[in-house]
């Protein structure tokens, strides 16, 4: 064993203990839960006003179930840290909409962030304030940068495989999420035979949800 893997397993103890260096693996089945600080669960009934087929939505609710799982390094939320963790968005469908995340801006907007994809299918869909949108496609092994002022939403888009992805941002970024669940973003991705489709979404176009 040589020096490097020796410090990378003493690390993985004391995870984001003071300001000393640390190294873990990146499982690319998913998450080991003992590598990170904090686990976060958003359920269905978190996503309120964003999948645009209600009435499935408020069936499912019933069962209430879990959408996706965020797995973080906690780290002090300042500028000059970076936050870093594992989010895994689970197959499913609302209506023919896929699961997805809630989705955000940053706070602090000039703020970027690095998606890695580790495992899955999907999309990043994003947009900015000047109204024009994007969406990347997530696959193993494939990066996709968001730029600062760009909200976004990652969304599986396989039929039976979680979405695994690794992200980095600044530690002062802060998350704005209001911006989202008033009007959600300006597009849907929608299942459709042999694939997805990228389509308006007219709660955005009339405004936002009252
Ligand atoms: C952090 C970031 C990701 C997401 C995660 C869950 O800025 O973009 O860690 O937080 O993918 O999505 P949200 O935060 O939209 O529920
Ligand atoms: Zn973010």
């Amino acid at each position: 064993m040589n020096m490097s893997q020796i410090s990378t397993q003493d690390s993985n103890r004391g995870i984001s203990s003071g300001s000393r260096p640390f190294g873990f693996a990146l499982d690319f089945a998913g998450p080991s839960a003992t590598n990170f600080s904090a686990h976060l669960e958003r359920r269905l009934s978190a996503l309120h006003g964003q999948f645009s087929d209600q009435d499935t939505y408020a069936r499912l609710l019933a069962s209430d179930p879990l959408i996706y799982e965020v797995y973080e390094m906690r780290r002090p939320e300042v500028a000059g840290e970076l936050l870093h963790g594992i989010s895994i968005v689970h197959p499913g469908r609302v209506g023919d909409e896929y699961y997805m995340t809630k989705g955000h801006f940053h706070s602090v907007r000039a703020t970027a962030e690095i998606y890695y994809c580790l495992r899955g299918n999907g999309l990043l869909l994003m947009e900015n304030q000047e109204g024009d949108w994007a969406a990347e496609t997530l696959t193993p092994g494939r990066v996709v940068y968001v730029a600062p002022n760009w909200a976004h939403r990652s969304i599986n888009t396989g039929d039976s495989e979680d979405l695994v992805t690794f992200f980095i941002y600044p530690g002062h970024a802060g998350h704005d999420y209001a911006t989202i669940e008033q009007r959600g973003f300006r597009k849907l991705v929608l299942a459709r035979s042999g694939g997805f489709e990228v389509v308006d979404n007219s709660v955005w176009l009339s405004g936002g949800n009252d």
